[in-house]
Formats: structure tokens, sequence, C-alpha cells
């Protein structure tokens, strides 16, 4: 633990329960850095989303989504997206008992008609023996595009009269395959230093806080988490509206 910083846990920030997501991007040049294959990179960063998911309600955090596979990650070399599916797989067998143990609710979003059928049946399994976990609800974004979701729930509310924003939150659950509407995403993560969204939940991030890291993810850790929500805290958000201390300058 870096001696200068200061974790910040939940319980002193007088702050609702946070919904986070994050972009858990650099893997594949973490692993490249070291003169290893970028599967070595992936199975570091699964490593690390453990750690994530374990020490996300210390700070706040209820609803925790996790972009593991985008749509357009189905680009990669074939060796690439099998190794990165049985890590999937793999992952799903051995974690499923920890989060029944610590009270983490696993739900996936994303495209099911495209992945192998036997991976689908442990996603559902998966599902069903979580289901009853209050500590932090995971949401595993696997075969995700925000804006083929967008448009599948226009579709499906095509014949709807009076669309409101609840109800096309409500398609868009049905059109990502989920049970639940998502909650507005707080803070959004992303490591590896890009800069961009690369089409994760572009709806529910319409006022989410926006924060970018240079660390590669298989080095992000639960210090960095602290410093990220630390970030989000100190911002003030304003939905558009003029905050109650400012009214009177007017
Ligand atoms: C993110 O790491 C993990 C997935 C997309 C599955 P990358 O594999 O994109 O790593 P970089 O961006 O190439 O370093
Ligand atoms: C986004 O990372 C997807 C995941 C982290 C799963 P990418 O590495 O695929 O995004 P781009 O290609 O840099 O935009
Ligand atoms: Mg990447």
């Amino acid at each position: 633990m870096n001696n200068h910083f200061k974790l910040n846990h939940a319980a002193e920030y007088d702050e609702e329960l946070l919904h986070v997501a994050i972009i858990m991007d650099g893997n594949g040049r973490w692993a490249q850095q070291r003169g290893k294959p970028r599967f070595w990179g992936h199975r570091q960063g699964a490593e690390t989303a453990k750690k994530i998911i374990e020490a996300a309600p210390k700070y706040g955090i209820s609803t925790l989504t996790l972009y593991a596979f985008s749509s357009d990650n189905w680009k990669r070399p074939r060796q690439e997206v099998s190794m990165l599916m049985q890590l999937l797989q793999s992952k799903l067998q051995t974690e499923v008992r920890t989060s029944i143990e610590n009270g983490v609710r696993i739900s996936f979003i994303g495209r099911r008609d495209r992945l192998d059928s036997r991976l689908v049946a442990q996603m559902e399994k998966a599902e069903a023996d979580t289901s009853f976990g209050q500590n932090l609800h995971l949401r595993l974004a696997i075969d995700y595009s925000a804006r083929d979701a967008m448009l599948k729930a226009a579709q499906l509310a095509a014949n709807e009269e009076d669309l409101t924003r609840e109800k096309f939150s409500e398609y868009l659950a049905q059109a990502m395959n989920c049970s639940e509407i998502s909650p507005d995403v707080d803070l959004l993560i992303r490591t590896g230093g890009e800069q961009r969204l690369s089409d994760f939940l572009l709806w529910e991030c319409a006022y989410a806080e926006l924060y970018f890291t240079n660390v590669m993810w298989p080095d992000f850790n639960e210090e960095e988490l602290a410093r990220a929500v630390e970030t989000f805290h100190s911002r003030e958000r304003r939905f558009g509206a003029v905050p109650q201390a400012r009214v009177s300058v007017v």
C-alpha cells in the first residue's frame, strides 16, 4: 500500500450507493511489454477483476458492471477469442462458489446467441445460483454492444405509444437479456490509457463521471479503485441544474 495515499472507505462518504462501470483495457499491451503473449495479460486481468469485485462493496459500490468482451472483440484473431471464452468458462466454474459466499449476485448483459451453448448454460446457472446475493450486483458484459442493444430496444418499443425514458430502459434491459433495468452509471473507469467508450453503456452513462487512467488493467488494484472513487466524490455533479449554493448569484 502506498503510504502517501489514504484509503477512504464507503463509511467515510455520506453518499448513496454507486453504480461503477469499468472498461478493463490494457491486458494485451501489459503482456507484450513483458515479452509475453497477449493471453498472459488476459489471465492476469482476470485476477485483477477478482480482487476488484471483492473490494467493491467497501467503497460504496452496490452495482459493478465489467466490460469483459465487446461485440467488436469478435474481430480479434480466432485463437485469442477462443482463449478468452475458455478463460470466462473456467473463471465461472471456480468463482460462482466464492460469489455465493460473498453475497455477490451475478448477471450478464449482452447477446447470448453467438456464445457456446455450454458457456450460456454456465451463465444461466451462475445467475440462478447467486440470485440471493445482497452485497454486490456484479454485471458482466459479454458480446455486448450498447448501440446494438439500443437498436434492439428501439425495435421492441416500436409499437409503444407513450415511450418514456423509464420504459425505454425496460426495453433496453430486455434487449440485453437482463431481467432488470440498469441503474444509471455514476462512475465509469477506463484503464489502459485510451479515452473512449468503445460502445459501452452509452445510454446508462448519460451523466456518468468519466475516469481515465494510464494504468493497465492487470496492474489496477484496490488502491487505484480507491483513488477513482475518491476523485468521483470530489467532483460536483450538476445534472444540468444550478447547484443550490449558487442560485442567489443569478
Ligand atoms: C482488454 O484488454 C480485454 C479485452 C478486450 C477482452 P485488451 O486485450 O484490449 O488489451 P490491449 O488494449 O490490446 O492492451
Ligand atoms: C473495450 O476494449 C472492450 C473491453 C475492454 C472488453 P477494446 O480494446 O476492445 O477497445 P478499443 O478497440 O481500443 O476501442
Ligand atoms: Mg484494448
